[in-house]
């Protein structure tokens, strides 16, 4: 099976094409127009000139990768496309040019939740190779610049939320506090590299709501935390800014671990993973790594998507449309007729 995906939930536009056989997959393209250049100077997304720059580029971007893969239109089994969450200017892009291919050139078209299309990331590492066998139970963290969210798996469909964010993402946070501290946009990537070797134990941050007794997170009081210490500090040379990027990003990861692997261990998890734009970040990953095996040792396994697949694209799109199929790629030959954007969908 070739899947054409394609993601354009918010400001990067993304083409991917992945063959699936059996278990067995091999990438054929998986390229992302990202317009985080753009929006450096505005210090975060403008809704509609992403959805503009959508506009201008996901063809020329379809077109580039079909020719250089030499792949025809009659190659291609199905079209998966994100129709939501995400910003509502941005997913209709995508969707309208997803569902004008599906009907001239009669594919099936398969609608993918983005954020369930961040956790199926991990299935995949390098190009080509073994679906990933991961053992189920599985709880993921997702981390992204709209989402903070631990789901349980029972399999690959059945995906439950057990927690969330109930202010700001984490993501969100990162980029704030990078604003706070004026290191520019986006902020995740900065922090973590300004964070490195830092000292982490010089400020004194909240974990907001690590103790309670649920799944659910809160990241706005502590970017506030951050704000009001800056607000004080005296002296803001770069070795306090490197200082308070640890301090901030030790407080994240502390309480986002913390409840993961209360999570794993409440629900008797076989496999733990991560997903979403914020788990680029290294830290997270080592710490996360480290803490369920002191935790659970062998018992159970530790998954994190490849670099390239942890932000937007649009190969995890191609990929959660593989497993929305299943067996019956008939049953989304007319979808094309009823898709709508859902910018606030849930899983
Ligand atoms: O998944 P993603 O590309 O888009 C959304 O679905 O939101 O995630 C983007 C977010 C941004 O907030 C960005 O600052 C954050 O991921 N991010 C990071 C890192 N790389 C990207 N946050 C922390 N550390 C990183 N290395
Ligand atoms: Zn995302």
């Amino acid at each position: 099976m070739l899947i054409l995906g394609i993601e354009t939930s918010c400001d990067d536009t993304g083409v991917a094409l992945l063959e699936i056989m059996s278990d067995k997959f091999r990438v054929l393209a998986n390229l992302v127009f990202s317009q985080v250049k753009i929006f450096k100077k505005y210090g975060g997304v403008v809704p509609e000139i992403a959805a503009r720059k959508h506009l201008e580029n996901l063809l020329p971007l379809l077109e580039k990768v079909m020719k250089e893969r030499k792949i025809e239109t009659k190659d291609i089994d199905a079209i998966g496309v994100v129709y939501g969450p995400g910003l509502i200017t941005s997913l209709i892009v995508g969707i309208e040019t997803a569902k004008t291919l599906s009907l001239i050139w009669q594919k099936p078209l398969v609608p993918i939740n983005h954020v369930k299309a961040h956790i199926l990331a991990n299935w995949i590492e390098g190009d080509k190779g073994q679906l990933k066998k991961i053992e189920f139970p599985a709880i993921c963290l997702v981390v992204s610049g709209g989402h903070t969210i631990l789901a349980l798996l029972k399999n690959e469909n059945d995906i439950k939320v057990i927690g969330q964010t109930r202010d700001d993402a984490v993501g969100e946070a990162f980029d704030k506090v990078a604003k706070i501290l004026g290191l520019g946009y986006p902020g995740g990537p900065i922090i973590s590299e300004k964070a490195e070797n830092a000292d982490k134990e010089f400020y004194k941050l909240p974990r907001p709501m690590i103790n309670s007794r649920d799944y659910d997170f809160s990241f706005s009081g502590l970017k506030t935390a951050v704000k009001n210490v800056w607000e004080w500090e005296p002296i803001k040379d770069k070795e306090n800014v490197r200082k308070m990027c640890a301090a901030f990003q030790q407080a994240c990861i502390d309480v986002l671990t913390k409840k993961t692997i209360l999570a794993s261990r409440e629900y008797n998890a076989k496999s733990i993973l991560l997903g979403g734009g914020v788990s680029a970040n290294k830290e997270l990953r080592k710490q996360l790594e480290g803490q369920a095996k002191t935790e659970f040792g062998e018992k159970v396994k530790f998954y994190q998507p490849d670099l390239h697949m942890t932000t937007d694209n649009a190969l995890m799109v191609a990929l959660a449309a593989y497993f929305e199929v299943g067996a019956d790629l008939d049953k989304f030959n007319e979808t094309w007729r009823s898709i709508k954007v859902e910018p606030n969908l849930e899983i």
